[in-house]
């Protein structure tokens, strides 16, 4: 276990956890994704979110953030959950679910794991109002 590792373990983090934020599966950006929507949170820290789908199914998922570690493993904990998922069925995950699949983490940063779904929430409703709005400028034309 290198320093960082370490660290993390001290301050409350699962093992999971820490190798989430390690590896970062699924942190950077992607090319002409289906959704992109980015959120600011009241603690000031930025989540980004790329997904790409097809017949409604996330077949790849990105994110960035400008945040804390927190943000880091429930970001990698959240797009983990979610990949391969119909939409529908990735809007149903919620935070506890999130908390499961990352164990230990400090109470003081359960935040990030709201703030990641929140974003998810986000970016998935305004998919659905500019499909839904796209559908209704077809059927007037
Ligand atoms: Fe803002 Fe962690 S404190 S996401």
């Amino acid at each position: 276990m290198n320093a960082i590792e370490e660290l993390l373990k001290k301050q409350g983090y699962s093992d999971k956890g820490i190798n989430l934020y390690i590896n970062k599966e699924y942190f950077g950006e992607m090319k002409h994704p289906s959704i992109n929507y980015s959120y600011t949170g009241p603690c000031g820290d930025t989540i980004e979110i790329f997904i790409k789908l097809f017949d409604n199914k996330i077949i790849d998922v990105k994110f960035l953030t400008i945040g804390c570690v927190g943000a880091f493993i429930a970001c990698s904990a959240l797009t983990s959950l979610i990949k391969g998922k119909l939409l529908e069925e990735a809007e149903m995950i919620n935070e506890k679910q999130i908390k499961e699949y990352i164990g230990k983490m400090p109470p003081e940063k359960l935040d990030c794991i709201c703030l990641a779904k929140r974003t998810l929430n986000k970016a998935i409703k305004k998919y659905k109002c500019t499909t839904l709005k796209d559908g209704i400028r077809r059927l007037k034309d």
